[in-house]
């Protein structure tokens, strides 16, 4: 059983196959935390392990006990207010003006299996046997609040997850200013803190940073989980490599505003927490009304940082991504966006489509600019329909004919946004976000449509539904360029109107459940700007997401290499698009772009049209490698090997291993050439040391300890004569 009680100690042993996590009842009811990390085999108690002595200058809680004191106990969910200074992980404020609270243990239950998150994107359990489950109820007489934290430990995948839900028994409404997912008390802070960070067209970024005494946190405050930040921290010993040492990860599966800090105190107990930004938010709770918060996921690795990534890439892909499209192979796409941009007709499309159909592309994505009267970005979100001006026959005929070729059909949609000069916005002026009386601020020229009111989401859902009944459609790009301000709504009263940026997030939440519900064929990909909300929330509803509208090659190389430290290969929508780049203005070869993109959901982002002979016969033999090896990619074990992120950066190196260890492709990549470079290895890993690999194009084979352990020499399996800036090669193994 990975979850076990004892009633005479009143401690918890949360155990998956590769870790322990202990918490306790304590004295005064409240819950202690005692133990992440390693497994340590279970014994009656661990307290002996975690005593605490009587400290000067604290505050203790019970007069004449001077030892027991919040200040100096490492806790599950912390309050403040009652002997800890820290920062809290919740905050009640109640009727009379108090903040001050006294959550204690109620009760428990253990079962098998993972209830599912009301409304909220989480983790899941397909049979039962797979995740073991801890519910303790915390209560607080005086106000007659229960607080239900839940832990669900998924044995195999060596993660847990956690979340929190407050229900008001009590007849006087209280405001939760602060409700967050997930607190973890850590017992030292000898720790690097790695976050994920960025801007449009440069996201997910590795910055690491030491622990010092004080708060250090990263957070969303643009509605999205944004660009800036990802919802992701982890912790590593200053020692922890890619491969080696201790790490700590929490990861919201969340989508809209978050908060996750470190605050170290006075003894260097650091103190972790994640969950909804607790600024600019308050959730009224009336009698009776429950508040669930979002899921924080932790994963713990003695196998540093890739190990880490492993465990999340499993558990991510197979039991947060759902629906018919978990566990296919993706198909390979043409999108016509940086083909065409808004400006094509009917004709163009499909000579695009036919063109790419016979180079073996799968499916045909048309993207920004088939509604409305949309030429440019000033016009017609929220006009769900044709524009026949440049679509004559209708998005429904020429998705047939599409399909007809023998090919897949998507389209764009931007479902949260409304330009003003749009049958939608003059029809309903009233549903964006806004504040009365004040100006609206404006982005990419579109207002944000108001996801908190049901009427706004169940109208977007009857237009997107139309477009996709009416045609042959099996992908949907859902966009959302534009981050939120003067955020406010008509539907609420005044005390409710801090709620609005997550009762927004909840509305988009449902308009997705309800799409992929009544669509289940349908492959989505998410999409914000590019990777401005790609997080664990949209991998539930959409199983790959557009990692950045960045298609440089080596611009990818740093945010595909950071996206992977918490999204598996399989969610990272990456494409070779034209040269010179668009967004840098670089210049790279074909053939580096497609090693690039290989890692991840695979497609084209250019004029094909355009290209000449010898380039599309190219793009033929690219394709058709992705073919024969995109199961490997979309759904192997994933191994970082050199890092852009490295002091240096000039190599980039990973690789994927199938599950049998049989096969296994490395992508190697050179920012710029080096003069006269020596004899440079690459050291595999993941690989089956017994087993004896050839590799495509060279004359001889290895054995996977030698391909590990001394490496390859890089210049004997170099394709290029002359190495050139840009360069790149692949390494495809296979036992023999
Ligand atoms: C931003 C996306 O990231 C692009 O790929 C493209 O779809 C544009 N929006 C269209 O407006």
């Amino acid at each position: 059983m990975p979850i076990l009680y004892n009633d005479a100690t009143k401690e918890f042993h949360l155990q998956t196959e590769k870790t322990s996590y202990i918490l306790s009842i304590l004295q005064n009811g409240q819950l202690g935390q005692l133990y992440y990390g390693k497994k340590l085999r279970h014994r009656e108690s661990f307290e002996r392990l975690f005593h605490i002595e009587e400290m000067p200058n604290t505050a203790c809680t019970t007069e004449g006990d001077p030892v027991f004191s919040l200040d100096l106990i490492k806790q599950e969910y912390p309050a403040f207010g009652t002997t800890d200074f820290r920062e809290p992980a919740y905050q009640v404020l109640q009727e009379n003006g108090s903040r001050i609270t006294d959550f204690i243990y109620k009760g428990h239950a253990i079962f098998k299996g993972k209830k599912k998150l009301d409304g909220l994107p989480a983790t899941y359990a397909e049979e039962e046997a797979e995740a073991t489950t801890l519910e303790i109820t915390l209560f607080d007489e005086e106000i007659d609040v229960e607080i239900c934290l839940s832990y669900t430990v998924f044995e195999q995948l060596n993660a847990i997850a956690r979340s929190v839900k407050f229900t008001n028994h009590g007849s006087a409404e209280v405001n939760l200013t602060r409700a967050l997912s997930a607190s973890l008390d850590l017992p030292d802070s000898d720790f690097e803190l790695v976050q994920l960070s960025g801007a449009w067209v440069r996201e997910r970024h590795m910055k690491t940073r030491k622990l010092v005494p004080g708060l250090q946190s990263i957070a969303s405050t643009r509605g999205t989980s944004s660009a800036q930040q990802n919802p992701f921290l982890a912790l590593k010993r200053p020692e922890t490599t890619e491969h080696h040492g201790d790490v700590y990860g929490v990861s919201l599966v969340y989508s809209g505003n978050f908060l996750a800090q470190v605050e170290v105190d006075h003894y260097d107990v650091s103190r972790l927490m994640i969950g909804i930004n607790p600024f600019d938010f308050n959730w009224l709770l009336e009698s009776g009304e429950t508040f669930q918060t979002p899921e924080a996921v932790f994963v713990y690795s003695a196998e540093g940082l890739n190990g880490m990534s492993q465990t999340y890439h499993r558990l991510y892909r197979t039991r947060l991504a759902r629906g018919k499209w978990r566990d296919r192979e993706r198909p390979v796409l043409i999108n016509n966006w940086e083909a065409t941009y808004w400006d094509f007709e009917e004709k163009k499309i499909f000579e695009l489509a036919q063109s790419s159909k016979e180079l073996g592309v799968e499916l045909f994505v048309l993207d920004d600019g088939w509604f409305g009267k949309r030429d440019d970005d000033t016009t017609s979100l929220g006009d769900w329909m044709e524009d026949k001006r440049k679509l004559p026959s209708g998005i429904t005929q020429l998705a047939q004919n599409i399909t007809d070729l023998g090919m897949e059909f998507g389209l764009w949609f931007e479902p949260e946004m409304v330009s003003k000069a749009s049958d939608l916005y003059q029809a309903h002026p009233d549903w964006v976000l806004h504040v009365p009386n004040r100006r609206m601020s404006h982005g990419r020229n579109q207002l944000v449509l108001d996801f908190s009111r049901p009427e706004v989401v169940d109208h977007l859902y009857g237009l997107m539904a139309k477009v996709l009944n009416d045609a042959p459609i099996s992908y949907v790009k859902w966009d959302m360029n534009r981050y939120m301000t003067e955020v406010g709504s008509l539907e609420w009263p005044a005390d409710r109107q801090r709620e609005v940026a997550h009762r927004y997030i909840l509305g988009v939440y449902s308009l997705y459940e309800r799409l992929t519900a009544e669509f289940p064929h349908v492959l989505f990909e998410s999409c914000a700007g590019g990777g401005s909300r790609f997080d664990p929330g949209m991998l539930y509803y959409a199983p790959q997401g557009w990692t950045s509208d960045d298609t440089d090659a080596v611009e990818r190389l740093k945010i595909q290499y950071g996206t992977s430290m918490v999204y598996p290969l399989s969610s990272m929508g990456a494409h070779v698009s034209a040269v010179p780049n668009h967004q840098v203005g670089r210049v790279t070869s074909l053939e580096t772009r497609a090693n690039t993109a290989y890692f991840g959901a695979f497609g084209y982002e250019l004029d094909v049209t355009k290209m000449t002979d010898e380039e599309k016969e190219q793009v033929k033999q690219q394709i058709l490698f992705y073919k024969e090896n995109r199961k490997l990619i979309q759904q192997g074990q994933f191994y970082r090997i050199k890092s852009p992120f490295a002091k240096d950066g000039n190599e980039t190196s990973w690789m994927v291993v199938s599950d049998d260890l049989e096969e296994a492709l490395l992508g190697y990549y050179q920012v710029l050439a080096r003069p006269n470079p020596g004899y440079n290895r690459i050291f595999f890993k993941g690989l089956n040391a017994e087993f004896e690999y050839a590799i495509e194009g060279v004359d001889d084979t290895f054995y996977g300890d030698e391909l590990m352990e001394a490496g390859v020499q890089l210049n004997r399996c170099r394709k290029q004569a002359h190495p050139a800036d840009f360069s790149s090669a692949l390494f495809k193994l296979k036992r023999v």
